[in-house]
């Protein structure tokens, strides 16, 4: 059963109702991508999910923040709220400095208040991409761009105002909602008959169905702290693109190029190689992701099947 109201929306399930299970989360950024599926997969474990898009809370007003999550005394916070745009947060740092580092803090301070459990969502991007192997969760972070710098200052905000934390560092997401670079490719390629995509960028990509089940189970944990949660393995942009149009049969050809050929110079720099690996995942019980080629089969499948790309999600 799903109650919409006036002021957020709210999905609450027959237990809730009767008070035999009643967890609230509340997510930020509920019109992203991520909180999307989020949603879903929190409706499907029995959580009241309370979801609070940007005009009903800009996390960069603190005072909002605190009436917020002080008034509907969630038990978890799920902070997916970010200025996500790379290229554009190259030329407007101040305005990713406050969503990312500033509301950041609004949102940790007010959840360790409430005494909620955090979850931060941050990224592969807080890495250089020099170090020629996927990184861990103890790797030292030294972000290229204004984006990994700001998400990065964000991580150092949770830690420093929240005593229940879990950051979790995700990379190159895909899914039912959103502008992701699986939807553009395709796009793209009814089109035309040949794309050129960049070889000399590495990471792993990242089913968000597959990350909200995961986050799920972690957050239900009280073994807090930092963990790379995307799916194992992986590949090149070029490699990604391959195998995407292997799965949907579609005939093209894929030139593979280097990025400075292709970027401008306006553009944000990006990692060459991102990719991220779990120590904690499978030390603290959790288990690994799946791998990211079996991943985009599952998502492609649907898709095939018309399932994606509805009209909400374009
Ligand atoms: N996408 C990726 O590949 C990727 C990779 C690694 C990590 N992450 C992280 O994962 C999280 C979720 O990513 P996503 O791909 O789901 O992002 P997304 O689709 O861009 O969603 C982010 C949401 O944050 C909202 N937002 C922006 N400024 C806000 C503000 N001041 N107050 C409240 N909400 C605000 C946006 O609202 P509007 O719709 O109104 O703009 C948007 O709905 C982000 O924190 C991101 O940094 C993403």
């Amino acid at each position: 059963m799903i109650v919409s109201f006036s002021l957020c929306e709210k999905t609450y399930n027959n237990k809730d109702r009767i008070g035999e299970f009643f967890v609230k989360v509340l997510v930020t950024g509920a019109n992203g991508q991520l909180a999307y599926h989020l949603k879903e997969a929190l409706r499907n474990e029995n959580y009241t999910y309370i979801g609070y898009s940007r005009e009903l809370m800009d996390i960069t007003d603190s005072l909002k923040v605190n009436q917020v999550i002080l008034t509907e005394k969630p038990d978890v916070v799920i902070h997916c709220a970010g200025y996500t745009n790379v290229n554009k947060a190259e030329h407007n740092y101040e305005q990713s400095y406050l969503v990312n580092c500033v509301g950041t803090k609004n949102i940790a301070k007010a959840s360790e208040r409430l005494g909620a459990k955090l979850l931060y969502v941050s990224t592969d991007y807080i890495f250089d991409g020099e170090k020629g192997q996927p990184y861990i969760e103890t790797d030292q972070p030294n972000p290229i761009n204004v984006y990994g710098r700001t998400k990065w200052l964000g991580e150092l905000e949770v830690k420093k105002y929240h005593s229940n934390y879990f950051i979790i560092r995700t990379s190159w997401l895909y899914g039912n909602r959103g502008d992701h670079f699986v939807k553009k490719i395709i796009a793209l390629a009814n089109t035309r008959n040949t794309l050129p995509v960049v070889c000399d960028q590495i990471g792993s990509p990242t089913y968000c169905s597959d990350l909200a089940d995961k986050m799920i189970e972690i957050m239900e944990s009280n073994k807090f702290g930092i963990y790379h949660v995307s799916n194992t393995g992986f590949c090149s942009w070029y490699e990604f693109s391959k195998k995407i149009f292997e799965n949907i049969d579609h005939e093209i050809e894929l030139i593979p190029v280097i990025s400075t050929n292709l970027t401008q110079s306006n553009q944000a720099k990006r990692p060459a190689f991102s990719a991220l690996s779990s120590i904690y995942l499978n030390r603290q019980g959790f288990g690994e992701m799946r791998p990211w080629d079996q991943a985009i089969s599952d998502f492609l499948f649907q898709y095939k099947n018309n399932r994606l790309f509805n009209k909400e999600g374009e």
